[in-house]
């Protein structure tokens, strides 16, 4: 017969911050047994324990809706994957074969790119730092380069006379839609007139041909007129470009920024109120591009090809972490903490979103709001402040959600091993797409010089007693 360990009854106070609006406690633990069908304790048996697990089912399905919501308004657009939101081989792969492209922000995601076999036409290359040698790559490979600032625009014109090709090229561009913060660190300027200087330096070139504008207003944009707004203005920049001269712009890319059913920080409403349905957004972007490019139509042309590069709306909610209680505190307040042996070297996200936390087996008893800790000797590796959970015991597996964006890119190997990272395939069979790290893939960079190949000094034979624990790493050649 199974019984349940005893618990000292408590009477536990209705604290003001436990209630919504509504009087009602803000969060019910919700219990996650199984993850696409696969039950967590089979995941936890087969690959251990913290988990990432993708769902390759709700990752299409993602990228699917994004496109038919565009599709339903009349745009055809073209999904560029934003590389650094994950950039997992399998994750990409999933979303080439649904046709995104490759939206990518350095030489080592291009490289990427072009080893998972994308080829140069289907990459948008943005970003502040693109070398040489990369430009001069993705020139030749037909990409599509997203110019940033004026030391890049001198340093693709000294390619393309070089190579005696004009460069086919697309500006960046930052203003104020009005309706969000504007980022002006990436790309050149509107408001400033900077964007019209490198318009002017381009459009004079013999040695460059401006073929697209680009912006990405922000992230986790809340409010569906912020695109309206930057749509509108890209289409009337493109026009007054255009003018009666024979410049035709092939593409409008807007970048990314729609937000994911994440909790933020601060967001006093939980995600499915605060944030807008796709549809809205979809509406807002399409009624500006229909209007903005219709110019086009009445010139007897076609409209230019409109490029969307979401990132987190596509990836988010389709993956979780399956983390494990490793130990229970209790705080001098009184309050319950416990350990996980996932932190913020795994969720980075953390800092800034309050993700959810579901049991992966029915709750002990009532709700109290627990801490929850990493497993790093790090004050600051806190996965969450406060959340509304049952008694934990150690052993007990939790289920933390969404978390597919930004943290198999921006996890950190600091102080633990990062883990493993699975796929479940619509057919419920599951796969490895990143092997646990061990002590052999943490070191494979590290050298020793000779003289330092021992921990013991370095004279014949001193280090000879502890041989047994050095650890075969290669010589600095
Ligand atoms: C140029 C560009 N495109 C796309 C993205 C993806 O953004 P999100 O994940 O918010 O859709 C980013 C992220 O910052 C970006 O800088």
């Amino acid at each position: 017969m199974h019984t349940n360990d005893w618990e000292a009854p408590r009477i536990t106070p209705l604290e003001f911050n436990q209630l919504n609006k509504f009087g009602q406690r803000r969060v019910q633990s919700p219990v996650t047994e199984a993850i696409d069908g696969v039950p967590v304790a089979t995941l936890i048996e087969r690959f251990g324990s913290p988990l990432f697990v993708t769902s390759e089912q709700r990752l299409r399905a993602n990228c699917r809706r994004l496109h038919q919501a565009f599709a339903a308004r009349g745009v055809e657009a073209i999904h560029g994957w934003s590389y650094k939101t994950n950039y997992l081989s399998a994750i990409c792969n999933v979303l080439h074969q649904e046709g995104s492209w490759a939206e990518v922000v350095s030489r080592f995601e291009y490289e990427k790119a072009r080893r998972l076999g994308v080829p140069g036409e289907r990459i948008l290359f943005n970003g502040p730092h693109k070398p040489r040698p990369a430009l001069e790559r993705a020139l030749a490979e037909g990409a599509h380069v997203h110019v940033d600032h004026f030391d890049e625009l001198a340093t693709i014109e000294s390619i393309a006379r070089a190579r005696g090709v004009p460069a086919p090229i697309a500006l960046r561009l930052n203003f104020d839609t009005g309706f969000t913060e504007p980022w002006s660190r990436f790309g050149f300027n509107l408001e400033s007139g900077q964007a019209l200087e490198a318009i002017a330096t381009v459009t004079t070139s013999p040695h460059l041909r401006l073929v697209g504008l680009h912006s990405h207003i922000g992230t986790f944009i809340l409010d569906p007129r912020a695109y309206a707004a930057q749509v509108t203005t890209l289409c009337r920049l493109m026009q007054e470009i255009e003018g009666d001269g024979p410049t035709r712009l092939d593409y409008l890319d807007i970048g990314g920024g729609l937000p994911s059913r994440n909790a933020l920080q601060g967001t006093y409403l939980p995600p499915e109120q605060a944030v807008p349905d796709l549809d809205e957004y979809a509406d807002a972007i399409c009624t500006a591009f229909l209007e903005g490019t219709a110019y086009r139509l009445e010139r007897g042309e076609a409209r230019p090809r409109l490029i969307f590069e979401s990132g987190r709306a596509v990836i988010d909610d389709a993956q979780v972490l399956i983390t494990t209680v490793v130990g229970r505190k209790q705080l001098p307040s009184g309050a319950p903490a416990v350990i996980l042996d996932a932190g913020i070297n795994l969720l980075f996200t953390a800092f800034w979103y309050n993700h959810q936390v579901s049991l992966a087996s029915p709750a002990r008893g009532e709700p109290r709001e627990t801490v929850l800790y990493g497993p790093l000797c790090m004050n600051i590796d806190v996965v969450r402040a406060a959340v509304q959970l049952p008694p934990l015991l150690p052993g007990d597996p939790l289920v933390i959600s969404p978390v597919g964006a930004y943290n198999n890119t921006q996890w950190l190997q600091f102080i633990e091993y990062r883990p493993a990272v699975v796929m479940i395939h619509p057919d419920r069979q599951v796969s490895l797409i990143r092997r646990a790290e061990d002590l052999d893939s943490v070191f494979a960079h590290d050298l020793l010089p000779d003289h330092l190949a021992r921990p013991v000094g370095d004279a014949p034979g001193e280090g000879d007693a502890l041989s047994g624990n050095i650890i075969p790493l290669r010589r600095a050649g």
